[in-house]
């Protein structure tokens, strides 16, 4: 149970983001393989929030409909008015009793740890201002603080005199308040500020000016990558380091080894098992599954993939959609497509290539293959060079080659067909039919030696 059973969470997203350059809007840029909104609303989904509402605008439907998924409120704010107008445009959603928490769509690393404190704060009658002292405060609106170290008001930069440019703690925009005080100051703000807007910002003064005793209190995060906001592609790239750093360490505390943390890159969500050890430039997406003892080599990309104990991945594989068991072995080189499953103990070697094919226990394809919609049994040999010939221009194929099978090299296998238990197929043979098990078939042409045949001499008159 949530200790903020009434916390509803306003994610402020509608705005254009210009300086992306991009045609996407600005919360649907990629960090780590999510959205930024996608960040969050996860982040909001932490807290326990009973309902999250986003309010959003520019690139229209775009944004609700590339989400839908999250299974949030979807506000829309048809005009960009300003923060105020946007959180205004979410109120008649949000239930009598509720506190409210307002996030943005583009500050995308904020922590559940910095949040509570802040949500306490608000929950004990109070508007909570989430704030912090920069070095370089350029661009954010500042506390103005009295004497005695009350907030008196937020002034944004652009509107700020030069002794309050001078001040170094700022709004970080994040905040959190009773909905009921919200309603009351909302409804008084005024857009006479330099940007014409209305400003979520200046209900601290409405606040202040209102006789009902409000309470502002002020809570701060421990680092400064929490609060901070994508408006370029230069941000965008500084905060994938920030999450890539983190996603490393938290993996680290859980015993993973990194050759180099700062050359891995998590876009999605990593299981690993214990002493799993990670070399240079591995890429993992989507949902990735490592049991114990799995070491990764340099350059390699594994993306929705469940991986078993003792497997080896030697460098430069790319394995997607797949499930491999323990003990298998695999690359250098090698390409693992969807709907593969590599069954206890294989070995996937260098330039084989394989798609939505079982391969059965302890069998080998270690060299220059293509083996695709297959079902391969156990303890099979596939030689070099074998090509299951899966398609014929309209449709795929199955190939079935049964258990203790040998495919000689550079083997044709022609789908449908299949090679019986124990068979054997000699080298360089185009199988076209179903062999029988146990037997020796093969389909080339007799060699044959031409005897007393002499070379070609060049002539020398020209
Ligand atoms: C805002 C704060 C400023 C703070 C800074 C922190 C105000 C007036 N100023 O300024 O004090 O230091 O954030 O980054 O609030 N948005 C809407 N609808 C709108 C306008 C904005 O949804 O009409 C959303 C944007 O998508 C964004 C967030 O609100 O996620 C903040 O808007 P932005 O224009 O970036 O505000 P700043 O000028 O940076
Ligand atoms: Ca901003």
């Amino acid at each position: 149970m949530s200790p903020f059973s009434n916390l509803e969470v306003v994610v402020l997203a509608a705005g254009l983001g210009t300086r992306m350059n991009s045609s996407r809007p600005k919360v649907l840029q990629p960090l780590a393989g999510r959205c930024l909104l996608e960040h969050v609303v996860a982040t909001a989904k932490q807290l326990d929030a009973r309902a999250i509402h986003v309010v959003y605008g520019y690139g229209g439907d775009l944004v609700p409909t590339t989400l839908k998924r999250l299974a949030v409120h979807w506000v829309l704010q048809a005009e960009q008015k300003g923060t105020g107008h946007a959180l205004q445009q979410a109120l008649p959603q949000i239930g009598a009793d509720a506190v409210v928490l307002v996030l943005y769509g583009d500050v995308p690393l904020t922590r559940v740890e910095t949040l509570r404190p802040l949500l306490a704060a608000a929950a004990g009658n109070a508007l909570a201002l989430l704030t912090m002292e920069l070095e370089d405060a350029a661009g954010y609106g500042r506390i103005v603080r009295s004497p005695e170290g009350e907030v008196l008001k937020i002034v944004e930069h652009k509107d700020a005199t030069p002794e309050q440019r001078a001040i170094a703690e700022i709004n970080t925009g994040i905040l959190a308040a009773p909905v009921k005080y919200l309603r009351k100051w909302l409804a008084a703000l005024k857009n006479d500020n330099v940007q014409g807007e209305y400003y979520l910002t200046d209900i601290v003064a409405v606040a202040m000016a209102v006789t009902d005793g409000a309470n502002i209190k002020t809570a701060q995060p421990a680092a400064a990558w929490e609060i901070m906001g994508v408006n370029s592609k230069t941000q965008l790239a500084e905060l994938e380091r920030v999450i890539q750093r983190n996603q490393a360490q938290a993996l680290m505390e859980q015993g993973v080894t990194f050759m180099d943390p700062a050359r891995f890159d998590l876009r999605g969500t990593l299981t690993a098992g214990a002493d799993v050890v990670i070399d240079v430039n591995v890429v993992i997406e989507g949902t990735v599954r490592l049991g114990n003892h799995v070491h990764i080599g340099p350059n390699n990309v594994i993306r929705d993939a469940s991986i078993g104990d003792d497997v080896i991945i030697h460098p430069n594989c790319v394995i997607e959609n797949a499930q491999i068991s323990d003990a298998c072995r695999i690359g250098p080189f090698a390409r693992i497509r969807p709907g593969t499953h590599l069954d206890h103990g294989t070995h996937i070697g260098n330039f084989v290539e394989i798609k939505n094919s079982k391969i059965g226990q302890g069998s080998k394809i270690n060299h220059l293959s293509y083996v695709g919609d297959s079902t391969v049994g156990k303890n099979v040999n596939i030689g070099a060079g074998v090509i299951t010939c899966n398609y014929d221009g309209a449709d795929k194929h199955r190939t079935v080659i049964g258990d203790n099978a040998f495919i000689g090299s550079d083997c044709q296998l022609v789908a449908p067909v299949k090679i019986g238990a124990g068979a054997t197929i000699g080298a360089g043979s185009t199988i076209t039919t179903d062999t029988p098990p146990g037997e020796l078939t093969l389909s080339r042409a007799k060699q044959k030696t031409v005897t007393g045949w002499k070379r070609p001499k060049k002539n020398h008159k020209d």
